[in-house]
């Protein structure tokens, strides 16, 4: 167990990736805060861990994109578990529009939570991380943080930023001991995000059957499949461990090779 007692708090933990990471996190040995704006969700993530690693999890509602309750959530963590070595900035949302139809409260909301509410968590994370001499900040971004996407204009625009706002503070939070990654994951096909939306959405914008939609994103793949959890928890868990100890300001892509093409 390579992380064995650190603590972690995941944003967006009460489902999809953001909950895949803080299972995998506390197999590995963390005690984790399990943050979302979905507190059932949180509960039965937090109550899962319990369950099945024996490890504490505190379920925390938060919306990251409100600076006080980021703040209290940083306190209550503190407060429970004397400190916060790692922290993944994973809460995320994606609404896809042609620029000319894109709604300008959908295109701020993307804006708020994929770029700002990184920002407000990171800040407040670094509070703490600073007077510890200590720490690790580990951004889920995207393939479409580095290219463009139809229709993908607000979400890659923030990830994109996302990025740039991953290598500056790694340079302010050099100093302190402090690492500032990014994770690049291609698309998760079997995620929530994908049956619950994606596939539809973009089902109807080409005119094909979902299946046809799957089997497109699938054949862009050098690796011919989509991302899955594992490939990025396992990334997650050596960018948060010692043994990446000489790694920041990085964004590392985990995407069968897609990038290339
Ligand atoms: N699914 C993919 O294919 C894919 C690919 C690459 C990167 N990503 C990134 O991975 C991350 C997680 O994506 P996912 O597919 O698991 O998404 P998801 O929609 O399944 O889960 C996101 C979670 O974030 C929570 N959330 C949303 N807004 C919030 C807010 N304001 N404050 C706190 N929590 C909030 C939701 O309640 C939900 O539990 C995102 O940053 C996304 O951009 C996803």
């Amino acid at each position: 167990m390579s992380l064995e007692n650190r603590v972690a708090i995941i944003t967006g933990a009460g489902q999809g990736l953001g909950e895949a990471i803080a299972l995998r996190l506390a197999e590995e040995g963390c005690k984790t805060v399990i943050a979302d704006i979905d507190f059932e969700k949180a509960k039965k993530v937090a109550q899962k861990i319990e369950n099945i690693y024996g490890k504490e999890s505190l379920p925390f509602k938060v919306d990251v994109t409100k600076n006080e309750e980021v703040k209290l959530m940083v306190k209550r963590a503190v407060e429970k578990f004397s400190g916060i070595d790692i922290l993944i900035s994973n809460a995320g949302i994606l609404k896809s529009y042609e620029i000319t139809q894109f709604p300008e409260k959908d295109w701020r909301k993307i804006i708020e939570v994929n770029l700002t509410g990184y920002f407000l968590t990171a800040k407040e994370v670094a509070k703490i991380m600073k007077k510890q001499k200590r720490g690790v900040i580990i951004q889920i971004n995207s393939k479409s943080g580095k290219k463009g996407s139809l229709w993908n204009s607000a979400y890659a625009a923030s990830k994109f930023g996302g990025i740039g706002f991953t290598q500056s503070i790694a340079l302010d939070l050099a100093p302190y001991n402090i690492r500032v990654n990014a994770v690049c994951p291609g698309n998760l096909l079997d995620s929530p995000l994908w049956v619950n939306s994606l596939y539809e959405q973009y089902a109807k914008k080409w005119g094909i059957s979902k299946e046809e939609v799957r089997k497109r994103y699938e054949s862009r793949v050098p690796l011919r499949r989509g991302c899955q959890y594992e490939d990025v928890t396992n990334l997650v868990v050596f960018l948060a461990s010692d043994q990446s100890s000489y790694m920041t300001g990085q964004a590392i892509n985990v995407t069968g090779g897609e990038e290339m093409r």
